[in-house]
């Protein structure tokens, strides 16, 4: 058998060993989770070295087994490996409690000043900004919104707005076509068609919609964009109501002040036709701006805008429509140009890229 002093130095060595690495804790870093993992090894040898079942326990045991005269001083030994044992061991676990609760805190701790999280605000874009603003002066006004498909068949793209097969107006307008004969609408003057058809006269409707062009991006040009088409039909309706609606919408967009003007054109669903042009909103028709040529209307005073005319009698009569009864003005524009214009852009295809740094400046 081991002799009692040696069997308790044996003990207080083994707990020394094994205690090594926690000597010298506060002058170590650690993280929050070593140092709760640290927290947990520590309660483990405290259950090790100083438990009921420990080498430790078994030497208080041992005390009474000791010769009488050497029993005082065994018994002292005991106390002394149990007590350096036990302070050894609180002194780590203060250490370290200490530690995890300042880290605690610091991991919880909130600084008020920072900035919060913004929730990031969208905003419509800037075409559908403008639409809206004409569709609240033609609904003003009495007129319906038309909203219609943008695949549509050759009759209604072209014959029944009297571009028969083989017309040059179809060249001019080749647009995108699918594999079993449909095609993508070329203009919004398609939903003239599909709404007498659909409401009869009399009628006043604008239809703003996408359209498409088999045209190479560039400047001024995409190949898919979109225009405002307006049509009333009534009886005793002339070009009188034409000069004064189309008149009275870009008034009411651009400003009392603002004048129109028509000029002859030729559009083969109309006759007669006219193009309409509106005095320039940036210079007010004079065609210079601060000493310098107007950007907007390039110093000539005027902005072309679309195409006009009163609908023309093959167009009513597709429709089933009495020509001799009815009369009725049409009128179509396209909204790029015309923000592009309001705005200064120099490229059409800007407002299709979807780059916020874009979009956003125009809310
Ligand atoms: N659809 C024509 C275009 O895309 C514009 C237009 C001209 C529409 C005359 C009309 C109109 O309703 O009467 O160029």
């Amino acid at each position: 058998m081991i002799e009692p002093k040696e069997q308790s130095r044996q003990a207080h060595e083994a707990f020394k060993a094994e205690f090594e690495r926690f000597n010298n804790l506060s002058a170590q870093t650690f993280t929050l989770t070593e140092a709760e993992g640290l927290q947990k090894e520590i309660a483990e040898l405290r259950i090790k070295y100083t438990g009921k079942k420990s080498e430790i326990a078994g030497l208080n045991r041992l005390v009474g087994q000791v010769a009488v005269e050497e029993r005082a001083e065994f018994g002292k030994l005991v106390q002394s490996v149990v007590a350096e044992v036990n302070q050894s061991l609180n002194e780590a676990e203060a250490t370290l409690k200490t530690f995890i609760e300042s880290a605690k805190i610091e991991r919880e701790r909130i600084d008020v000043t920072l900035p919060g999280i913004r929730p990031r605000q969208g905003h419509l874009h800037l075409l559908t900004i403008l639409r809206q603003k004409i569709e609240e002066i033609f609904v003003s006004l009495g007129y319906s919104i038309e909203d219609d498909r943008e695949i549509e068949t050759d009759y209604y793209n072209f014959d029944a707005l009297n571009i028969p097969e083989g017309h040059p107006a179809r060249e001019s307008q080749d647009t995108f076509y699918t594999t079993n004969g449909f095609a993508l609408r070329s203009q919004t003057s398609t939903v003239q068609i599909r709404a007498m058809e659909r409401r009869g006269v009399p009628i006043r409707i604008i239809a703003p919609g996408r359209v498409f062009r088999r045209d190479t991006p560039d400047l001024t040009h995409t190949p898919m964009f979109h225009q405002i088409e307006g049509l009333c039909v009534d009886k005793n309706i002339t070009m009188a109501h034409l000069k004064g609606t189309v008149g009275e919408w870009l008034r009411r967009l651009f400003g009392k002040e603002t004048r129109i003007r028509l000029r002859p054109s030729y559009f083969p669903f109309t006759e007669p036709s006219a193009e309409f042009d509106f005095s320039c909103f940036k210079c007010g028709g004079t065609g210079a701006f601060e000493g310098e040529r107007c950007r907007p209307c390039k110093g000539s005073g005027w902005i072309e805008l679309g195409g006009s005319g009163m609908v023309h009698p093959n167009v009513l009569r597709a429709c089933n429509v009495d020509p001799k009864v009815y009369s009725g003005f049409a009128f179509g524009f396209g909204l790029e140009r015309m923000c592009s214009l309001m705005y200064s852009l120099d490229d059409i295809r800007l407002m299709f890229e979807n780059d916020v740094r874009f979009l956003e400046q125009f809310r």
